[in-house]
């Protein structure tokens, strides 16, 4: 995939500006703005007669190509409805017209002209940076194990005319950084898109050297099984008894911060296949069980993103990595094994592999002194239930983080609801013989799993986003890089960006 280039700059004379596609935002029944009344002008009127036609008139979702105009090739005309209706959620439609308006033409550059939009600076910004976002986005393809992939997208460069309420500088940032959130969002998508037999622990552990090859301030290390049993991470290790391919615990350091300063840790679940185990699972859509290492995908996909982006924070990155079978080693229901913290655990459904991996890990992560650790995991079919596709389930022993979190998915739509960890719920969790069961029985599924991790991670402020149901499509199947947007959003919150 060739990245595509975005620009921003102050185009002077538009008609002479040279542009394979002149894209032109339409307000219905409003005057044209002033790029597109002078290119109307130099073009004999061809906007303002397509507009007598009848044939566009500027509603939301509308889009018309004309043919150009000396040194503009195309003009695009691109419906914005109402201007005091043109919020977020019209900017995010209108990008995502505009792309797939730009997806099937041969166009190689397009300029979009911004005057007349009458967006206020941090409106601006917005859209810019979710434009970058989504562009980069909408031309991944997955191409790993595929003889013929999608064509490519023919565009390599977005130019933007900005407008007066807007620095070049402060556009081109803003382009910068939605470009490195997409990049993040590719990069947890293609993980979670490739299949279970390329995607083993052990790959994981090698993509996460390959990425810090790329980057001066992030470092790996890698524990192997050998390393976790003598940490006493029974737990994890249970997981992985059943499976030929050894777990991994993959550590990632980002040092972008001061020495000293606390970091920020994300766990990712990486079950990179979950038969169930000894308690295996129906057969219906089993294959969709590649994704569940979608939480590692997501933390890969946002180290990408402040890497790109350089964010001046310290953040640690660890991704319990391991593949839940059912061989004759696996650890079968009623076992009873113990977790790093002490703690026994009675696995009552081998199904139930997630919080056992995520537990241990939770438990490594103490030694890091941590600012705040969220984890993010493919947890709960529960999950699903409760909140669908379009809801990540938040969880959280802290108040205030639970708030910023729910402020970045909102900031960058990319959402989550918040669930209930109350008292009541952990009683579910109770067993005749261990210390903790692994599952809480059938009630309020995705609030047990949550309460199991909650009993690992007193020691610090914590959060758990269970994305079971937002981490992948079902048709058509992809994983959909959620939540790199929130999880970037409320990283550079933290730096101050
Ligand atoms: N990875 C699954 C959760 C899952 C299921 C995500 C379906 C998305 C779609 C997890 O490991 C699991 O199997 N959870 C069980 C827990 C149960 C045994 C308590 C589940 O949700 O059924
Ligand atoms: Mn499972
Ligand atoms: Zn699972």
């Amino acid at each position: 995939m060739k990245p595509i280039k975005f620009i921003a700059r102050d185009v002077s004379d538009i008609v002479a500006a040279a542009s394979q596609c002149a894209i032109l935002p339409v307000f219905q029944g409003k005057p044209l703005s002033g790029p597109a009344l002078k290119i109307d002008r130099a073009s004999s009127g061809s906007i303002k007669s397509a507009l007598a036609l009848g044939d566009f008139s500027g509603k939301p979702g509308e889009s018309l190509m004309l043919p150009g105009t000396g040194s503009i090739k195309r003009i695009l005309l691109l419906g914005c409805g109402n201007p005091k209706a043109f919020d977020r959620d019209a900017v995010r439609k209108f990008s995502q017209r505009l792309c797939s308006a730009l997806e099937s033409k041969q166009a190689g550059e397009a300029t979009l002209h911004m005057p007349g939009m009458g967006l206020r600076e941090k409106e601006s910004k917005w859209m810019l940076a979710y434009l970058a976002r989504h562009f980069t986005a909408a031309s991944y393809r997955y191409t790993e194990t595929v003889s013929s992939p999608r064509k490519a997208m023919k565009l390599a460069r977005l130019v933007i005319n900005i407008d007066k309420t807007i620095t070049t500088r402060a556009a081109n940032s803003a382009l910068r950084e939605g470009n490195a959130i997409g990049l993040g969002i590719n990069e947890a998508r293609n993980l979670g898109n490739l299949p279970g037999n390329i995607c083993t622990p052990s790959y994981l552990a090698r993509h996460a050297r390959k990425l810090a090859r790329g980057y001066a301030d992030l470092s790996v290390s890698v524990l192997e099984e050998k390393k976790m049993r003598e940490l006493g991470m029974g737990a994890l290790l249970s997981v992985s008894a059943g499976s030929e391919q050894p777990a991994k615990l993959v550590v990632m350091n980002y040092k972008g911060g001061k020495t000293g300063d606390k970091p920020y840790v994300l766990v990712g679940k990486g079950i990179t296949f979950d038969s169930g185990g000894i308690s295996l699972k129906p057969g219906a859509k089993m294959d969709e069980m590649k994704f569940d290492m979608g939480g590692a995908a997501s933390v890969f996909g946002t180290l990408r993103a402040i890497s790109e982006l350089g964010l001046r924070l310290n953040v640690v990155c660890i991704i319990a990595a391991a593949e839940n079978m059912p061989g004759s080693k696996a650890t079968k229901p009623g076992d009873v094994v113990t977790s790093m913290s002490g703690k026994t655990i009675e696995v009552l459904n081998t199904d139930a592999e997630g919080r056992l991996v995520l537990c241990d890990a939770l438990t490594y992560t103490q030694r890091f002194k941590p600012a705040a650790v969220i984890d993010i995991a493919t947890l709960t079919g529960a999950c699903v239930v409760a909140l669908g596709s379009h809801a990540t389930g938040l969880f959280a022993n802290d108040d205030a983080l639970a708030d910023q979190l729910l402020a970045a998915g909102n900031d960058a739509h990319d959402r989550a609801w918040r669930m209930p960890l109350w008292d009541e719920y952990q009683n579910q969790l109770k067993s005749n013989f261990a210390d903790i069961a692994n599952i809480g029985g059938p009630g309020g599924g995705s609030i047990t799993a949550a309460c199991f991790l909650s009993r690992f991670a007193k020691d610090y402020d914590w959060a758990h986003l269970d994305i079971a149901g937002s981490a992948w499509n079902s048709a058509p199947k992809g994983s959909t890089g959620r939540p790199v947007a929130l999880l970037t959003r409320y990283l550079m919150d933290r730096a101050g960006l």
